[in-house]
């Protein structure tokens, strides 16, 4: 594997049972790049990231990372600990990867924009102010590889793109694979898009999305791109 390339997935297949769920996806991430999977509901988007994460194992295919990558995981539901606060949740993943605090929770509630809600319990927040939790606690470890799964999917329009524009000022420079169906969020986000067909999940199409960030959704590059991945997902 190159110096540039951190992450490689090869041929991965997986059934559960009778239904087959990966049909040998292949794609692969460089350092640094952010890199959006995109497939319609069912399709297997959340079973490529618990492969990636080792949650997982596939009946064939492999998974490489550049040397002994950390990964962060910030799941589809945000799976906070309802009886630890917003500083005990982050401190908590902190410990279980073998850190201790030296300051570092609090740079984090900052980067993620929740200085003043550290006290908070996940039932005090809105679900918004959670998913920032969620990022934090994944960020926390300082991954070299970040996984998210539709981290906004449940959030209204606005609170989505303003969480989508704070996150690429958060994990600038780190490398990330982002599930999303949404075509919009991944043009905006992402500097390739992996195409998935429905179950079970082959590759269709990888997208380049070569627009400077931040981007204008209302651009006609931004248009053109979300038609393109629009027809690669419906051939
Ligand atoms: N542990 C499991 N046991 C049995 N079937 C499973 C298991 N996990 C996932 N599946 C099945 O695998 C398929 C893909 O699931 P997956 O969660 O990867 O989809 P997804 O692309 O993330 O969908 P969504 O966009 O709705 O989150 C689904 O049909 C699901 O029922
Ligand atoms: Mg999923």
């Amino acid at each position: 594997m190159g110096d540039a390339v951190a992450l490689i997935v090869e041929g991965l297949k997986k059934s559960y049972g009778n239904l087959r769920v990966l049909d040998g996806v292949t794609f692969s991430v460089e350092k640094g790049e952010f890199v959006c999977l995109i497939g319609e509901s069912g399709c297997g988007k959340t079973t490529i990231l618990k492969i990636i994460a080792g949650l997982e194992k596939p009946d064939g295919g492999r998974v490489e990372f550049a040397g002994g990558a950390r990964m962060g995981f910030v799941f589809q539901d945000d799976r906070l600990l309802p009886w630890k606060t917003v500083y005990g949740n982050i401190l908590f993943a902190l410990r279980a990867s073998g850190i201790e605090d030296g300051g570092v929770v609090r740079e984090i509630i900052d980067a993620v924009g929740l200085r003043g809600f550290e006290n908070y319990y996940p039932k005090q927040l809105s679900g918004g102010m959670r998913q920032r939790v969620g990022i934090a606690r994944a960020l926390a470890v300082n991954p070299d590889l970040l996984l998210m799964d539709e981290p906004f999917a449940s959030l209204d329009a606005r609170t989505r793109e303003r969480m989508q524009e704070e996150l690429l000022r958060i994990v600038e420079g780190k490398t990330v694979v982002f599930v999303t169906h949404s075509i919009d969020e991944a043009v905006y986000l992402a500097d390739r898009v992996v195409v998935l067909s429905p179950r079970p999940s082959r590759v269709l199409r990888i997208v380049e999305v070569d627009i400077e960030k931040p981007r204008d959704r209302n651009s006609e590059e931004f248009i053109e791109k979300r038609k393109e991945i629009y027809s690669a997902l419906k051939p």
